[in-house]
């Protein structure tokens, strides 16, 4: 028996000396050492011996196990080393190689745009409200003075959701719904999303507009073009003429369009401008007495100014982008420019 232990431990340590895989190594344990090993059907024999040989048995056995036991492990610590120095060799780190910049996310040109336009009126301040991009007939038109007949309300211009339910032309229904709600003094700002039936390289069929109105007593045109200067001075720089030219829009009454410098050829005229030396950036006036007789506010007591400009237009002026549609694309190279 004692013979028999001796041979198996050479016989493992002779088997031991020719591996040189982890893998190999564990089965080799097993095989010797596992539950159904050699050295542990000797064990598990032991009872079946004569007491004092059981107790020599036993002794060499656990001594053949304990050596058998370091013997792996040290083959095995052996491969591992090897293993680990050949990984350090093969996979050396060549720090002379320049970084990879992680790319960095960016606010969309329209965003940063509508986020310089509310910062400028939240200094003189206006606040934020936000209205519906799903407006009724009554608040998209009917309330802001747009008779049925406007051609604004042609299926050409307007997309009908319903009967009575439009995608908004404009962000002037705020102005209603404001009112509606609050009384005067009021000076708000509202942005948001407007769509309209059109498209070409400066329309898309749905843009951004912000819309300011400001309702107190005694309001004047006067005070109008106080901030809208203030706000195209603050946008475009000190520099930029200004200029108010009569226009029409139901709600407000004077109605004015705002144009400034051309910011391409400074006013002397070029292919932006089509040669007149002026850009027309946003529409605005006092507010019609009419939509007050809406929302029953004293027509006596109160005034108001509102304008509305298209947040798409300023960015292309402000950036000289030539078409709307580049700012839809989602192209990452026209992106990373802002
Ligand atoms: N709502 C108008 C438009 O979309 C702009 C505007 C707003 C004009 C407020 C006057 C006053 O064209």
């Amino acid at each position: 028996m004692t013979d028999d232990l001796l041979q198996i431990k050479q016989k493992a340590l002779d088997e031991l000396k020719d591996l040189n895989k982890l893998d190999d190594i564990y089965n080799l344990k097993v095989k010797y050492l596992g539950k159904k090993g050699s050295l542990t059907f000797v064990l598990r024999n032991l009872g079946k011996m004569l007491p004092d040989k059981r107790r020599e048995v036993g002794m060499l056995c656990n001594k053949v196990k304990v050596e058998l036991a370091a013997a792996i492990e040290s083959a095995a610590d052996k491969v591992k080393l090897a293993e680990k120095n050949r990984k350090l060799l093969e996979e050396k780190v060549d720090t002379s190689l320049p970084g990879r910049r992680p790319a960095l996310g960016r606010l969309h040109p329209v965003n940063k745009v509508n986020e310089e336009i509310k910062d400028i009126f939240l200094r003189l301040g206006f606040v934020i409200q936000e209205g519906p991009e799903i407006e009724t007939d009554y608040y998209n038109f009917e309330a802001l003075n747009i008779p049925k007949d406007h051609p604004a309300r042609d299926m050409q211009d307007t997309f009908y959701i319903s009967k009575d339910h439009v995608l908004r032309t404009h962000t002037s229904p705020v102005q209603v719904l404001t009112f509606e709600k609050q009384s005067p003094p009021i000076k708000i700002i509202a942005p948001g999303r407007v769509s309209r039936c059109d498209s070409d390289v400066t329309h898309s069929p749905m843009f951004h507009q912000v819309e300011g109105f400001l309702v107190d007593t005694d309001v004047t045109f006067g005070d109008l073009k106080g901030i809208l200067i203030a706000f195209i001075h603050q946008m475009f720089g000190e520099k930029i003429a200004v200029r108010f030219r009569p226009s029409y829009f139901p709600f407000t009454e004077p109605s004015a369009e705002v144009d400034m410098q051309c910011v391409i050829c400074m006013g002397k005229g070029c292919r932006v401008c089509k040669k007149s030396g002026w850009l027309e950036i946003l529409g605005c006036g006092m507010i019609n007495p009419a939509v007050f007789e809406h929302v029953k506010y004293d027509t006596e007591k109160y005034t108001g100014f509102a304008f509305g400009m298209g947040v798409e237009r300023i960015a292309m002026l402000k950036y000289q982008i030539n078409d709307i549609r580049l700012f839809y694309d989602n192209d990452i190279r026209f992106l990373n420019q802002f």
